[in-house]
């Protein structure tokens, strides 16, 4: 393992999105609201920039946008890596961790064990707990405390679980390799009974990990509740390698069912367009979302990379970014239930350094036009665009003449592409440049498009938040315009409007 330098130059770091000071990080963990205080516990290796040494890194956010670096919450030690899990406030002292005046944060994490462990070979659920508020952690003496004796069992997200019927702890994890969610019930989180399992459905091109399980208001109903269970899994995206998928039912307690399920012709490439994706790009894997957040708020985050080529990924010292915080909802859209995605209110209402740039409604002609006093490389740009006649329109942003990273709509196709083929440097990795692709309604002819783009990264929510798009860029620093273009023909911009953030 290679220790990192403190004097690499640090190269694409996000202006809006998390990464760690100088280590590798990937999946979020332990996402929770607590006293005030948004934490974000993650994948990390503490001793370089590449995966290895799985431990819990620690950030912690009053606003979702300024991070401070904590030291490693849990570290792993010569028995075990700490893979991926989730942190329950136990409020009541079900676990008994607690001391009088100090409810405990109870983690439940993937011990993995190493080979020094009895335990070598297998991945099991434990326990730390933390009674300063999430800074200083210490591991159960009893663990493992839920031991199936498998070698793919991972990844507990656990929440509480409160009907008329009773309220308990209820965890969902993944039996990895047999594209399956099982879920477990607890009354102290220590001891734990298995109640269904979910799967395999759906997109099985990968093993299924990360899950996550929570309720819903049907179109901002709070009388009609549905769940939604999400299952990440790498590779078997839509557009390749890793990517998350979700499902919309019910849950009652013991089992989760789905309508929008299919069992029959699992694995089957052309069919992963009948699913339902979180993101349709190509980074943005192992999401969940935060426990605790007040008002009924469900937030995301997502580690922003793809495990095809996320160890090769050119930034330094550091390596990964976490996406943007995202809010979901449920909406009825043509007859089906899906979830929509929002970039946090706290992060949406962001003040810019500058004056906006805005443009008037103009007939976009064939070719590429640069919008002369738009250039940047952290902004927000909001569009919306009307077909004409041309086969694909759109915006080239991070570019350097007709360069740059494109992201555009064809409406023959139905679909919104983000092509980031010259969008700097791609060769680090053969599976990096690509053209990618996800299906796209119009709104009468139009479409509407917000995009992020901070450093190293575009994140696209397109259609109100219907489709999103998440995908890593590299492109040379001087490369910063915006340009509009269209190809084989016209389109029209209806308004525009990038706001400046450094
Ligand atoms: C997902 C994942 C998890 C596991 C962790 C290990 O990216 O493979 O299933 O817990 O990463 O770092």
């Amino acid at each position: 393992m290679t220790a990192v330098t403190a004097t690499t130059a640090d190269t694409f770091r996000p202006a809006l999105h998390y990464a760690a000071r100088n280590t590798w990080l990937n999946d979020p963990n332990g996402l929770i609201f607590h006293e005030g205080v948004y934490h974000l516990y993650y994948q990390n290796n503490p001793l370089g920039n590449v995966w290895g040494n799985m431990s819990w890194g620690h950030a912690s956010s009053a606003d979702l946008l300024t991070w401070t670096e904590h030291p490693v919450a849990i570290a792993c030690d010569d028995l075990e890596d700490i893979f991926s899990g989730s942190i329950v406030f136990d409020r009541h002292n079900s676990s008994g961790f607690g001391r009088e005046s100090s409810a405990p944060l109870v983690a439940v994490y993937t011990s993995a064990y190493k080979s020094a462990s009895v335990h070598h070979g297998i991945q099991a659920q434990s326990l730390a707990y933390s009674l300063d508020g999430g800074y200083t952690w210490t591991k159960h003496t009893g663990n493992p405390v839920l031991n199936r004796g498998s070698s793919d069992f991972r990844d507990p997200k656990v929440f509480r679980y409160e009907s008329d019927a009773g309220s308990y702890w209820v965890m969902v994890a993944v039996e990895a390799q047999d594209f399956e969610v099982v879920l477990y019930k607890s009354h102290d989180l220590k001891s734990w009974e298995l109640l269904s399992s979910f799967g395999p459905a759906n997109a099985t091109g990968g093993v299924w990990e990360c899950p996550d399980l929570f309720p819903l208001p049907v179109d901002g109903d709070p009388e009609n509740l549905k769940w939604v269970l999400t299952v990440n899994l790498n590779p078997g995206g839509p557009n390749g390698g890793s990517a998350g998928q979700y499902f919309v039912g019910d849950f009652d307690g013991v089992t989760f069912t789905s309508a929008a399920t299919v069992t029959e012709g699992l694995q089957d490439p052309d069919r992963l367009g009948d699913y339902q994706w979180l993101d349709w790009g190509r980074d943005y894997y192992a999401a969940v979302s935060f426990s605790d957040v007040p008002e009924g708020r469900r937030l995301m985050i997502a580690w922003m990379n793809n495990w095809q080529y996320a160890n090769n990924i050119p930034t330094s010292p550091w390596r990964s970014p976490m996406s943007l915080v995202r809010e979901v909802s449920l909406h009825t859209v043509d007859g089906s239930l899906r979830l929509v995605q929002q970039v946090a209110q706290e992060l949406a209402s962001l003040p810019a350094g500058h004056p906006p740039f805005t443009a008037d409604v103009v007939e976009i002609s064939e070719g590429t036009h640069l919008l002369d006093g738009a250039a940047g490389s952290v902004q927000r740009i909001e569009a919306t665009l009307t077909a004409g006649t041309a086969e694909e329109f759109g915006l080239i942003v991070r570019g350097n003449g007709t360069k740059g990273t494109r992201i555009g709509i064809r409406p023959a196709e139905g679909s919104i592409v983000v092509d980031r083929r010259e969008s700097g440097q791609t060769h680090f990795h053969e599976s990096f440049a690509s053209i990618d692709a996800a299906p796209i309604e119009p709104a009468g002819n139009s479409y509407e498009l917000t995009i992020y783009v901070d450093q190293c990264s575009v994140e696209v929510f397109a259609q109100g938040g219907h489709v999103t798009m998440s995908e890593l860029i590299f492109p040379a620093s001087t490369s910063t315009d915006v340009s509009l273009y269209t190809i084989g023909g016209t389109a029209t911009l209806n308004n525009l409007c990038i706001t400046q953030y450094a």
